[in-house]
Parts: structure tokens; C-alpha cells; sequence
């Protein structure tokens, strides 16, 4: 903004309409746990999370997007006026707190703030209080957890729901570092297509203008018409499924990180998909060890997934290996979850599973010439009965193969010529994979279902809130 011809920038400093507080925030309560800021004065901004106490002395349980500290708040310190305004402050109104950081062994996290001065902010109306209680959840309806699906927008700030947040940030920049530290370019494909990439049954129509078009269920195509200028390329967007089944693996608006490189073979694929994976979970260990702590995680096993390789077994042998565990399962299936959660449930570290047989996979995997009833693709399925987690391989690259691969399936050219065209100029071996980052999340927190760490989950019963 220009004033007197200078260039200023605006910034939060400027007063708060209502109050008149300064809403500039310079101290984080996780930094005076830490011991930053002992017996100092410190301002502090955050949210209460419990309040406890007399007419004379309360106790707030102060809580900012960093942890807790509990307030010791007295009448004859604040005088009647604040006094009566923390005590009448409910769960989850906003709040600034000023008082000395007191070394207090017995307090949660080690330190207590003792308050000097309080200004509400945003108060919570006692006709409406913060509606996510244990007798509430108790008493829902429809049970807890849908009870807590109607309240996400809420339940958000709530200490699980943050440190699941956290984590999920913290593996989307393992990614983008992954990537990027070995110059892949990122590149955006639309979600609004004419066709499937995975197959018709799980495809999302929408009305375009009089037309069908479907939500995205993968990058993958339009990201192979930009292999021949980028060469090597990935993303993280949302894909959609429509998925009927409700399973604790399954959203129908999911986190796809998707990858495409020119002049690779499966086993270079592979060693990517490795690559990605144990850097999330080495990322992890870095930067979110108390998180994982507090769900409960065994950290020995995010370590043996950050350093060990991940081993690769065909198909034909998962399905023996099935078989022998007395599942009844058919040469030439596509392995479901019941499948994978079985084969799984032993493994220490994430497989692959090369060779899928062709009737499996969609028309784009690329045949084994060595045996044509197999294609040069992979799944890499997590431990702990988690499954799979990425799917990827090589793509059907000559033109030649692209129009008998379709017309096998008896899928319409029209859709795809774009797809086909890429082929026609200048097709090389390529290929690339999906990772299912919600999947990741969901395995790596142990979480049991993977509508926990994704804000806002969509599947086949629920779009609000
Ligand atoms: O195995 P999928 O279907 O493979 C593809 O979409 C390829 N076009 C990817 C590629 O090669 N570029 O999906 C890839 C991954 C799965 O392994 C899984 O982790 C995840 O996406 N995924 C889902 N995650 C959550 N909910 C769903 N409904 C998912 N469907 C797939
Ligand atoms: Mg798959």
C-alpha cells in the first residue's frame, strides 16, 4: 500500500478492532516447554483447553497450534473484572494470557505460567458450548465416530487431529524434497477428463456443458504427453475414485503422489518408489518424532522402514504364498485388501509385487516380452496388514502395442488419442507410479483407519462438513 508515496506493508501489528490487542503472535507455547523463555514475561495467544479452579484461583489449560501450558490465574492478582472474565472463559475461546514462565517440575511439559493480565477475544456463547465432549460422544446417536465426522470442522484442533496434521505436512515435504533434490520438475494435470485411467467402475461423472466429463482418477496419462519435454516429472494432487465399498483404506478424494520418467525400466521405477518411501519415513524421524510418540508408535519400526530395502517378490508367488496360507484366491486376480492384509500381516519391511498378469491391470501397463501373459508393472504393499501403498510400472510405449492394448480391453480410441498421439511421436520406454499419501500417513501413524489423517474424508456416505 502506498501512503505519502512510501511503500508500506501491512502487517497484524495493527490493533485488533474489538479489543484492542496487538495481533502480532512472537511466542509459541511448545518454545516455552522448552525452556526458552523461563522466568521471563511472556505473551501468549492460543485457546483454552480446560479450566479448573475456585472463585479465588483458576487453572486454564492454555493451547496454541504447539502444545499446552496450564495458567495459574488469581482474583487478587487480576482484580474482579478479569477475574470473572477467565472464569466465565469456556472450553475453546480464544485468549490472551501475559504472566511469568515458571520452572514447575509437576506441571505437565514442566513449566506453568503465572498470569499477571487475560484479554478474551473470541468468547464462547455458554448457550452453545464447544459441543465434542466425552459425555457427548458417549451419548451420540450414531456412535462416536460419526458423531466426530460431523464435528471434523472441530475436531481439527483437537490433539490427535493436530499431531496427525503435523505428520501429514511433514510427508508431503518428504516428497517434494525427494523429487526435487533429484531434479524432477513438477507438472499439474486437469481433474476435469474425458476418460479412465483405472477403470470405468470407479469413475466420477460430472455434467459439462450439455457433455460427461469424470473427475481425474490418476495424472498419470497427461503427465506421459509431458515425458518427452520434462523427461523426468511428478505431483501431489487430489485423484477420485467412486468408490461404493467403505473400507479403512479407501476415500473417494485421495492424495495421489505421482511420478513419470523417460528411459526407465520397472526395476528403476522400483528403486524410486524404495527411494520415496524411506525417505518419508527417515523424514519423519527427523522431524516428527514426539508426534509419532504420542500415537502410540513404535519408533524401531519407522527406523527399520527408513533404512532397510524393500524386497521384490512376482505375483505368482504372493498368490502361491496365499494359497498356502489355505486363501482362496485365483491365478489372474487382482489382489484385493482381504488379500493383501493376509499377505502382509507378517512382513517387516514394505514389498513389492512384480508381474501382474495382463487381465489384472488396465490396458496402459506394458507386457512382459519374456511372457506375455504378464506386464512389467509393480505394487509395493506396507506391512501390518496395511497393503498396497504405491502402484506403478512400465507403459505401453509404441504405438503399435497402445492400439492392440485397447482394442484388447474393447476401449473406445477417441478418449485417448492424445494418449495415443505421444506415442506416434517419438515414443520411448518410460514409465512412473502412484503413492496413495493418505495410505502412507495412515500406515506410518498406525492409524487404523485412513479417514484419521486426512482434515476433511470423503467417501460414498459422507461430503459434509
Ligand atoms: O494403483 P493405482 O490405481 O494406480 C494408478 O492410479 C496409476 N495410474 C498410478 C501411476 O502409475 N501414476 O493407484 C495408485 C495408488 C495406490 O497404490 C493407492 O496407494 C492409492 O493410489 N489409492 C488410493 N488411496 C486412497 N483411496 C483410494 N480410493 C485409492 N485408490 C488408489
Ligand atoms: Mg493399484
Amino acid at each position: 500500500m502506498l501512503v505519502g508515496g512510501l511503500r508500506v506493508t501491512l502487517n497484524y501489528t495493527m490493533a485488533y478492532p474489538r479489543t484492542g490487542a496487538k495481533m502480532v503472535k512472537t511466542v509459541w507455547i511448545g518454545d516455552v516447554q522448552s525452556g526458552s523463555y523461563d522466568n521471563q514475561v511472556v505473551e501468549l495467544k492460543g485457546w483454552v483447553k480446560r479450566t479448573r479452579g475456585s472463585n479465588k484461583i483458576r487453572f486454564i489449560v492454555l493451547r496454541d497450534s504447539t502444545g499446552t501450558i496450564q495458567c495459574v490465574a488469581k482474583r487478587d492478582v487480576l482484580g474482579d473484572a478479569s477475574f470473572d472474565a477467565v472464569k466465565a472463559a469456556l472450553i475453546e475461546s480464544s485468549i490472551i494470557i501475559t504472566g511469568t514462565v515458571n520452572v514447575d517440575e509437576r506441571s505437565e511439559g514442566g513449566h506453568e505460567l503465572v498470569v499477571s493480565s487475560v484479554e478474551i477475544i473470541g468468547p464462547v456463547n455458554p448457550e452453545r458450548p464447544f459441543p465434542i465432549t466425552e459425555s457427548a460422544m458417549a451419548a451420540a446417536d450414531g456412535g462416536e465416530t460419526e458423531f466426530l465426522l460431523d464435528n471434523r470442522h472441530l475436531y481439527l484442533r483437537t490433539s490427535r487431529m493436530t499431531t496427525m496434521l503435523k505428520v501429514r505436512s511433514s510427508v508431503f515435504g518428504a516428497i517434494h524434497g525427494y523429487f526435487r533434490d533429484l531434479d524432477f520438475v513438477e507438472y499439474q494435470a486437469p481433474n476435469f477428463v474425458a476418460g479412465a485411467v483405472e477403470g470405468g467402475s470407479t469413475l466420477f461423472e460430472v455434467p459439462y456443458f450439455g457433455r460427461t466429463a469424470y473427475l481425474t482418477q490418476s495424472w498419470q496419462l497427461y503427465a506421459e504427453a509431458a515425458m518427452p519435454a520434462l523427461e523426468r516429472l511428478y505431483t501431489i494432487a487430489p485423484s477420485f475414485r467412486a468408490e461404493k465399498s467403505r473400507t479403512r483404506r479407501h476415500l473417494t478424494e485421495f492424495w495421489h503422489a505421482e511420478m513419470e520418467v523417460a528411459w526407465a525400466s520397472n526395476d528403476e521405477i522400483m528403486s524410486h518408489g524404495e527411494g520415496v518411501v524411506r525417505n518419508i519415513a527417515s523424514t519423519l524421524l527427523d522431524e516428527r518424532t514426539p508426534e509419532l510418540e504420542s500415537l502410540g508408535r513404535d519408533l524401531d519400526l519407522v527406523a527399520r522402514y527408513a533404512d532397510s530395502p524393500y524386497p521384490r517378490m512376482r505375483y505368482d508367488e504372493a498368490v502361491e504364498t496365499l494359497q498356502g496360507m489355505g486363501v482362496d484366491v485365483e491365478w489372474g486376480q487382482d489382489l484385493d485388501y482381504s488379500k493383501e492384509k493376509v499377505l502382509t500381516q507378517d512382513f517387516d519391511v514394505p514389498h513389492f509385487l512384480t508381474h501382474y498378469p495382463k487381465i489384472a491391470k488396465p490396458f496402459y501397463h506394458r507386457v512382459d516380452t519374456e511372457d506375455e501373459k504378464y506386464v512389467l508393472c509393480h505394487d509395493l504393499l506396507a506391512p501390518e496388514g496395511y497393503g498396497e501403498i504405491i502402484g506403478g510400472g512400465e507403459r505401453t510405449w509404441s504405438e503399435e502395442e497402445i492400439l492392440k492394448r485397447l482394442d484388447e480391453e474393447g476401449t473406445p480410441h477417441e478418449p485417448y488419442q492424445f494418449y495415443i498421439d505421444t506415442r506416434s511421436y517419438g515414443g520411448v520406454p518410460h514409465g512412473g507410479f502412484g503413492l496413495g499419501v493418505d495410505r502412507v500417513c495412515s500406515w506410518l501413524t498406525g492409524a487404523d483407519h485412513i479417514r484419521e489423517v486426512i482434515p476433511f474424508p470423503r467417501d460414498s456416505r459422507r461430503v459434509t462438513p
